[in-house]
């Protein structure tokens, strides 16, 4: 277990370049096991949810080597269909393995995924889904058992644009005998990402990034290098590092056109950006003003993942916000901690009450789940005095050496074993 220290009022001020989209690599590494042929992908974060998605890909059978941020997947001739309990458990995103493994093996044995901190994370659309497929379920003992004799093309329509139920249907459709067209699909620019992984192997979809995808069954998958996008809600949590430390910064590596609702939003609040091609320079010296109402909602609405982060700089924003939490049932986990650290934040359902205060004061608070724990940071980085972060394994599932991305930009933080 380990620790952030942090002494708050040090200005963000640097350039930070942005690490690889978490949300992307993963269904693109589960996506290897569709080939035979070796699988090279650049610009792979160091993250904790790497580091167990290659020991699912190891468990499969895969060899795996990981070279800087490159890691390199070839087929041992062999495929496993099951992926054991304890690994599933541990990271429930591991679901996104179904797909693929259905593609590869035609049958899998999964344990239910569970949920999570922020919610109960059902998968009924997956598995709705995968039924119209051809495939078989069959529920039992918390375990779930899949079968298709083959694959068959079909058109599905989600009921809600469910970002892993869609990554689910394009691996288990990819080789199907026809076409399968998503309808209501997830629009998340990592849809697209892995639709362009998908087609750099050899498949044939159409559309990913909209709500209505084509995937058009092909015989077989062939090996690739590819570049994983940048992870823009790693990006947007260090512009916000900038704004709640009155600092300026300025994100390499980035991809802009997928980060509108987070600019407009910072702007919204006053800050000043100057968004290039793939970069992003923020500066932020008065206090910002408060946001009458934000909503989280499907892409591209204001994303999920950047709630809490966003909360933090609303609490010492100029004037009081209103936050809706849309997605899920229960990202508030990091309200109270914000409380401790002075936040004047009032919950009542998904909607939370933000009244800005002029200053919060350092504590020692827990990260609970991977993106409250980032907003925790960004509170004490803000904060009066010395802020100790618990649980920084949290963080570290979704922000490469955050510590060192902050400090090397002027922050005083550090991590403590
Ligand atoms: C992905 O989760 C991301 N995770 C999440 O990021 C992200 O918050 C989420 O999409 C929304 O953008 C990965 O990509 C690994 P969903 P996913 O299926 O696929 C309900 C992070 O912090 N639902 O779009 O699980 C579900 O309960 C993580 O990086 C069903 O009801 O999200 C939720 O309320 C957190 N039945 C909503 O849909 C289903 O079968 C959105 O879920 C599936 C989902």
């Amino acid at each position: 277990m380990s620790r952030f220290e942090i002494i708050g009022k040090a200005p963000i001020r640097g350039e930070i370049s942005v690490q690889g989209a978490k949300n992307a690599v993963l269904p693109i590494l589960a996506a290897t096991i569709m080939t035979e042929e070796v699988c090279v992908i650049d610009n792979c974060p160091y993250l904790r949810d790497v580091d167990k998605t290659i020991l699912v890909l190891r468990g499969l059978g895969s060899k795996v080597m990981r070279t800087d941020h490159t890691i390199t997947v070839s087929d041992n001739g062999y495929c496993d269909c099951e992926i054991c309990e304890t690994l599933m458990r541990q990271m429930r995103s591991s679901i996104i393995f179904l797909g693929a493994i259905l593609t590869r093996c035609k049958k899998a044995v999964l344990s239910m995924p569970g949920g999570c901190p922020i919610g109960q994370r059902p998968i009924d659309l997956h598995l709705k889904a995968l039924k119209k497929l051809g495939v078989k379920i069959k529920e039992e003992h918390g375990f779930i058992y899949c079968y298709a004799d083959k694959i068959t093309g079909a058109d599905i329509h989600l009921d809600f644009p469910s970002v892993g139920a869609t990554e689910n249907i394009m691996l288990a459709s990819v080789m199907a005998q026809g076409t399968t067209t998503i309808s209501n699909a997830a629009r998340e620019p990592e849809i697209k990402d892995l639709a362009n992984f998908l087609n750099s192997m050899g498949a044939k979809i159409t559309g990913a990034g909209e709500s209505q995808i084509r995937i058009e069954g092909v015989c077989e998958l062939h090996g690739t290098r590819y570049r994983v996008m940048p992870d823009r809600i790693v990006a947007g949590t260090y512009l916000i590092a900038a704004a709640i430390t009155g600092g300026d910064i300025t994100i390499t590596d980035a991809e802009p056109d997928n980060m509108n609702a987070i600019c407009d939003t910072l702007i919204q609040m006053g800050a000043n950006l100057d968004i290039g091609d793939n970069k992003i320079h923020i500066m932020s010296a008065d206090r910002l003003k408060a946001v009458e109402i934000i909503r989280t909602m499907p892409y591209p609405g204001f994303p999920t993942d950047i709630q809490s982060p966003f909360m933090s700089l609303l609490s010492v924003a100029n004037g009081t916000s209103i936050l809706v939490e849309n997605i899920f049932e229960n990202r508030f986990r990091h309200v109270d901690e914000l409380v401790r650290m002075g936040a004047d934040i009032k919950v009542s359902g998904r909607t939370a009450i933000i009244k800005g205060v002029d200053e919060l004061y350092g504590a020692t608070v827990r990260a609970r789940e991977l993106r409250g724990g980032a907003a925790l940071v960004l509170a004490g980085l803000c904060a009066n005095g010395k802020t100790i972060v618990d649980n920084t394994e949290y963080i570290d599932r979704g922000y490469e050496r955050i510590e060192e991305c902050l400090s090397k930009c002027g922050a005083h933080i550090k991590r403590v074993n």
